[in-house]
């Protein structure tokens, strides 16, 4: 399965992956996890997108594209793959396009989760993630275990002022690849609002598993 997710800036995009690679068998890419880790290590990438990311803004395509065409061309992504944050503008969307052609292969299923603006910001402002295990918790919605609440993080950009910025982005960058994947009849919609394990029902539902 090769396959992407599409949502906008805390749709549950990260939340629904890690509950699906276990379904799928695939790995899962987030071009946000990989530019964060490149942050942290001080790479001149990671020095470069920081202050994109802080501001709620989007890495160059120049930047974004060489890094998850080179991550999908790895042997582990040989059988599928689950794309999480990329492609997001419609460059993107292309470049992986051409190189999925090239390679002889094609996208089985463009996953497009959908949650009102209303909600994201409290979304986004509550998460809190956990380095050593990668768990993502939210404040209200899924409340962390004390034991861990030492070690969380908050994201630079889940500030009220960047989650608007990446809202906006969303609106005017990515969701104009909708359209896009909706012409080659690989596009599915799923209502991100409720329980998690609801909607991972419903994803499973639309993807078959
Ligand atoms: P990225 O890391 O991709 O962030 P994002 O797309 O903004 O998505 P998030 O990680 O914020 O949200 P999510 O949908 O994964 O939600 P989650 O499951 O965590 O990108 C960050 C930045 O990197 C970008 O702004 C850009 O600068 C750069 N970047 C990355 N890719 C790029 C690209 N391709 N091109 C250019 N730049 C790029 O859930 C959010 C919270 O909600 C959590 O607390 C969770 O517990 C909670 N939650 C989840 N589901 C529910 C539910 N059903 N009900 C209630 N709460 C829920």
């Amino acid at each position: 399965m090769r396959m992407i997710l599409v949502g906008p800036p805390g749709a549950g995009k990260g939340t629904q992956a890690a509950r699906l690679v276990d379904t799928y068998r695939i790995p899962h890419i987030s071009s946000g996890d990989m530019l964060r880790a490149a942050v942290k290590e001080g790479t001149a990438l990671g020095v470069e997108a920081d202050g994109y990311m802080k501001q709620g803004k989007l890495v160059p395509d120049e930047v974004v594209i060489g890094m998850i065409l080179e991550r999908i061309a790895r042997p582990d992504c040989a059988a599928g793959f689950m794309l999480d944050g990329f492609p997001r503008t419609r460059p993107q969307a292309e470049a992986l396009d051409a190189a999925l052609g090239r390679a002889g292969v094609s996208l089985d299923a463009v996953l497009l989760i959908e949650v009102p603006d209303a909600l994201l910001e409290e979304r986004a402002v509550g998460r809190r993630s956990d380095p050593q295990t990668g768990a993502i918790y939210h404040l209200k919605y899924n409340p962390p275990p004390p034991e861990v609440v030492a070690r969380l993080v908050h994201r630079k950009d889940d500030t009220i002022e960047a989650v608007t910025t990446r809202v906006q982005k969303y609106h005017s960058e990515t969701a104009p690849i909708v359209p896009f994947y909706l012409t080659k009849g690989i596009l599915k919609r799923v209502d991100g609002v409720g329980d998690p394990d609801v909607i991972t029902q419903r994803i499973t539902a639309v993807l078959g598993s």
